[in-house]
């Protein structure tokens, strides 16, 4: 058994038990990891000025988004594959979520197809969307989703290209035969492969998020959004609700942190849509720092895979544990007592 009393001492135990090509495929990042490093760093150049004698013997962690009741303002994002770290692949991610009352991002990429993963609890889920071959098989998978019983999807644009991770070069990752994609099975058209033996993604474009949106009663998120031109845009087009995320540093080098992002963003977004970030986020006070900025919830990405590679289910439980507990012991210390409360206590540099 392992003992931990944070997400941090978590990941130290999931490093030693995964081999090391797996761990550096998780953990890694773009090129040098600038970004990688940034999304973390950003997090603590953050303060909070508490108050005090508030009347803090209750408090109160809930929101709620597109209707859904959520036990805290965190889901579990979209992380592929998650067969390289257990041999239940996106299962526990999904039990886990429901079992602690908060919302699973199903990927795309998943070993099991979307279907059968609707199945695993009767909880919300949330699916996000690649877009491979083209604009056919995206229409189909969309239907598929909605048609599962999915309460929302979330479109990430920020991965269309592959991206230079060194630690996966140096170690000369495959992708092992065990891993799947479980939702090409069903489709009618087969993705193309590269020659790297990744899928060929399609390249989407705005007037493509305005015939999903068409296709679509549910509502419809973009994942990966960070320049304040694209919010504009994605207002414009109707989009439900923002994930402002650089792929947890997988992508872009030396591409600024969602965390800084997020004042900017919030201002121009006014409340008018949900907010969501993610990268780097560790601690119950990083989701409290992203909310006092204006997110509606956070993505807690490799937190919850550290879980799930030491003990599946139980173990996705515990991430969420460990985070959740914090977060709320947080709001008190702060000297409030829900989560909306939180705005207006934090300090700027
Ligand atoms: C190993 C790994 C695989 C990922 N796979 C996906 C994916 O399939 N789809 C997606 O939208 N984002 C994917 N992401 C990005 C996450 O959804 C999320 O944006 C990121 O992990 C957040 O940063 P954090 O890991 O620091 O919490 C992946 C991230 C990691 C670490």
């Amino acid at each position: 058994m392992y003992t931990t009393t944070n997400l941090l001492e978590l990941k130290e135990n999931a490093k030693r038990k995964l081999s090391p090509q797996v761990w550096d495929y998780i953990e890694g990042g773009a090129e040098s990891e600038s970004t990688l490093q940034t999304n973390a760093e950003a997090f603590t150049k953050l303060s909070f000025t508490p108050r005090v004698l508030q009347d803090t013997s209750t408090v109160s962690t809930k929101i709620t988004l597109f209707g859904g009741e959520l036990d805290i303002p965190l889901l579990l994002a979209p992380v592929s594959p998650l067969r390289l770290v257990s041999e239940e692949a996106e299962i526990p991610q999904v039990v886990a979520a429901h079992r602690t009352g908060i919302i699973p991002v199903v990927s795309g990429n998943s070993h099991f197809s979307l279907e059968y993963l609707a199945k695993q609890s009767n909880g919300e889920k949330w699916f996000q969307l690649y877009a491979y071959a083209n604009m056919d098989w995206v229409l189909e998978i969309v239907q598929r989703v909605e048609h599962a019983g999915y309460r929302a999807i979330v479109i990430t644009v920020d991965a269309i290209h592959h991206a230079r991770r060194e630690r996966s070069l140096r170690s000369g990752f495959t992708m092992p035969a065990h891993v799947k994609m479980g939702n090409f099975e069903q489709c009618g058209t087969v993705p193309e492969k590269r020659r790297d033996g990744s899928y060929q993604m399609f390249p989407l474009t705005w007037s493509d998020i305005a015939l999903i949106k068409e296709r679509t009663n549910i509502p419809v998120l973009i994942k990966g959004i960070m320049h304040p031109n694209d919010v504009k845009l994605a207002l414009d087009y109707g989009v439900d609700g923002i994930v402002i995320s650089n792929h947890g540093g997988r992508q872009l080098d030396y591409a600024t942190s969602p965390i800084n992002q997020l004042p900017i963003i919030s201002k121009i977004v006014a409340q008018t849509i949900p907010l969501i970030v993610d990268g780097g986020i560790m601690r119950g006070s990083d989701i409290a720092k992203a909310i006092s900025l204006g997110a509606s919830a956070v993505l807690l990405g490799r937190g919850y895979v550290y879980g799930l590679a030491l003990d599946g289910v139980e173990g996705v439980v515990k991430s969420i544990e460990l985070i959740r507990n914090e977060y709320s012991a947080y709001l008190k210390q702060l000297g409030v007592s829900s989560t909306e409360e939180l705005s207006e206590l934090i300090n700027l540099q």
